[in-house]
């Protein structure tokens, strides 16, 4: 008799709180495309972390959708993957709450990307912003997942999933699976073209210093050809070089070259040739994507279908780990 294997689960998101850039593509979405086939992946808009700054409704609406075709356009199966929004099931909600009676304001207020924001937003911080990492938690135990596939920046906020996770099992009893991240090998810091000791965010406020996925390959290319490096010359693979080791590893998630590769490639031409393979490789990974953004955004029926389809899957998943948590916690169930 066959044997069916349970396949590992897998959780992931990305905030439509802003065009999504390079880094998303490179850190998070490429490599989800691989994970698709061996695990049972829930690929989530996590619409309701965008909020914890403003929004305008109807950007929010728009880039919801527009992050939905990218997901697509990237190369994730609708059929194969539970894709959904993210406010379509409400366990999110309520086992953040569940889990906000379980968290300290001190491990929240260790949280360096709250630390980082807050600055920006000096004395208009939402109590959002710095609950965020436990509706991040919620995310990702309510769907039992054991990989989350996302980039560095984000570890912190897994650690705290995973010191959560185990207190709640601890003073109930086992309720959820202890989650793993699961960084890229390559990509999981691309950093800003202008200053290349920051992380690429679509927060920084000068475009040159970030590549969106839809940007035009003439835009790209500028971008590159403005991107700063140093009066070196060498193409090298060095913490001391920030500038061409972003453009390096860019090139190497890219395509599959290693550092060595590409240090050798372009040894003793400096730095004009490298840009332009670097922008022509962008340009040519992302063209195919953009094309279908656009085809995808004017079929709002198929987007429907699609978030209709995960939003009940996901549904269903999420509200068995939260029905188990309310029963343990020492809620009444309205049902038996
Ligand atoms: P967000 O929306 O800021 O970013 C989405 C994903 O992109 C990765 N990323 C990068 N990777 C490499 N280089 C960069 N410059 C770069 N910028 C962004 C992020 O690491 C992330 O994987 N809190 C999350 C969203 C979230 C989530 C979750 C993720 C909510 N719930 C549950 C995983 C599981 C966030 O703000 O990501």
């Amino acid at each position: 008799m066959e044997q069916t294997v349970e396949k590992k689960v897998i959780f992931s998101g990305i905030q439509p709180s802003g065009e999504l850039t390079l880094g998303n593509y490179l850190g998070a979405l490429k490599n989800w495309v691989k994970l698709q086939d061996d695990y049972n992946c829930y690929y989530c808009i996590v619409d309701m972390h965008a909020i914890t700054v403003k929004q305008e409704p109807k950007d929010l609406r728009r880039r919801t959708l527009e992050v939905l075709a990218t997901y697509v356009a990237a190369g994730l199966d609708p059929d194969k993957n539970t894709i959904f929004i993210q406010s379509h099931v409400p366990a999110h909600a309520e086992a953040a709450w569940l889990l906000n009676c379980n968290t300290y304001i001190g491990e929240l207020s260790r949280m360096t990307q709250y630390k980082d924001k807050s600055q920006r937003y000096g004395n208009s911080i939402l109590a959002g912003l710095f609950n965020y990492p436990v509706l991040m938690a919620a995310d990702i135990l309510l769907y039992q997942a054991d990989l989350v596939p996302v980039g560095n920046d984000q570890k912190q906020h897994l650690e705290l999933t995973r010191d959560i996770a185990e207190r709640f099992n601890n003073s109930y009893s086992p309720t959820f699976k202890i989650p793993e991240p699961y960084i890229p090998e390559e990509g999981a810091k691309i950093m800003d073209l202008q200053e290349p000791t920051k992380k690429m965010s679509k927060s920084s406020d000068n475009p040159n210093s970030f590549i969106l996925i839809m940007d035009p390959p003439e835009v790209i290319r500028k971008k590159i050809s403005r991107a700063v490096t140093d009066s070196l010359g060498i193409v090298k693979y060095t913490d001391e070089q920030p500038g061409v080791k972003n453009l390096i590893t860019i090139l190497s998630a890219i395509t599959g070259k290693t550092h060595e590769e590409i240090e050798k490639e372009y040894e003793g031409q400096g730095y004009a040739q490298f840009k332009k393979d670097v922008a022509e490789a962008i340009v040519g990974e992302l063209a195919p994507i953009q094309q279908e953004v656009k085809e995808l955004t004017t079929n709002k029926e198929y987007l429907e279908s699609i978030y209709k389809k995960g939003a009940e899957k996901a549904n269903y998943a999420a509200t068995k780990t939260l029905r188990k948590m309310q029963k343990k916690i020492g809620f009444i169930p309205l049902s038996k």
